[in-house]
């Protein structure tokens, strides 16, 4: 089985979050793989420029995998090979995100009303790349709870771990992950497979491994609390908001402009500090704020 530093926690792909920055704390803090926030197989085909910034590794960075989404075995198959995907140890596939945006295009969890185009696109990345390949889904698509029978086809297709989110794209984020139905799928397939949905904490992360799962993802309960991955597992951590806001502004400024870089660091702030004392009138400073410097003495 493929292990990741040892570890089999994994920070899941979040749009918007879970960038260099997020990615490297996460790493400080013991998840053993993380995931870059999805980036459009057809934007890089076309050579949009807003795919660069996403692909920015940290050189502290341990084993990071890069997601991609799309719906076409042909574009898949040439944007594996180009070198800002094949510096990747890793390349997943989107076939879980239920924004309207996405499956509108056939993206996304669409991918899950055809397991035939499942394993083509799963075999199209196999064939015209080295790296390890993974797929992430949810429960099902269309009233139908047919996770199983699309894991079986990436599996068919080549992939080397499959994650299972315990939704369906039906139901967005609402309601509690299905532990009893991600267990169904993980029984039904040989190669690892990881669990998705609500883990926060030690007693989540337990629940989730009983499924029989090989890996646990997180994706909320890691927003804003890159600690998660030494709490779940009772290590001993030290965390500070102030510091871990300097820091990832810090390796934000490495690659990204300042205007972006104060909107990215917003909302990674409102995680920062929710549920703190004070931080309604923290974040309220940090949303006023016009420069990073301002953004930054927020904090002093
Ligand atoms: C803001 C946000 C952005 C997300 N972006 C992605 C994404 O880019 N790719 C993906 O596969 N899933 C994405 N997800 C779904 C998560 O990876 C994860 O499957 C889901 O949040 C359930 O896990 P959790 O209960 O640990 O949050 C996103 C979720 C959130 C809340």
């Amino acid at each position: 089985m493929i292990t990741y530093n040892g570890s089999d926690l994994i920070l899941a792909p979040i749009a918007g979050y879970s960038d260099a920055g997020m990615r490297t704390l996460c790493f400080r803090y013991g998840a053993g793989l993380c995931y870059t926030e999805m980036v459009s197989a057809k934007g890089l085909f076309y050579g949009n420029e807003n795919t660069a910034s996403l692909l920015h590794t940290d050189p502290e960075e341990k084993f990071t995998g890069v997601q991609l989404f799309g719906s076409e075995p042909d574009i898949f198959a040439e944007v594996v090979r180009y070198d800002q995907i094949n510096k990747f140890p890793l390349i997943d596939i989107n076939m879980g995100c239920p924004v309207k945006k996405i499956t509108s295009n056939g993206e996304g969890s669409s991918l899950m009303r055809s397991p035939e185009l499942i394993e083509k696109i799963v075999r199209a990345v196999k064939q015209n790349s080295q790296k390890t390949v993974t797929v992430k889904m949810r429960l099902g698509i269309d009233g139908l709870n047919n996770a199983t029978e699309c894991a079986l086809a990436a599996q068919e297709g080549g992939a080397d771990m499959i994650t299972v989110h315990g939704r369906t794209k039906e139901q967005l984020y609402a309601g509690k992950a299905d532990y009893d139905a991600i267990a169904r799928v993980k029984e039904r397939l040989t190669v690892p497979t990881c669990g998705n949905g609500d883990v926060t904490d030690r007693e989540s992360y337990l629940k989730m491994k009983e499924t029989g799962v090989d890996y646990v993802m997180i994706a909320r309960g890691a927003m804003g609390r890159p600690y998660v991955f030494s709490a779940v597992k009772e290590n001993d951590y030290d965390f500070n908001v102030k510091e871990a806001v300097l820091f990832h502004i810090g390796r934000l400024t490495t690659f990204l402009p300042e205007n972006t870089v104060m909107n990215v660091m917003k909302k990674q702030i409102a995680c920062y500090v929710y549920g703190m004392r004070g931080s309604k009138a923290i974040k309220e400073k940090a949303f006023a704020a016009k420069t990073l410097k301002e953004l930054t003495s927020v904090f002093d």
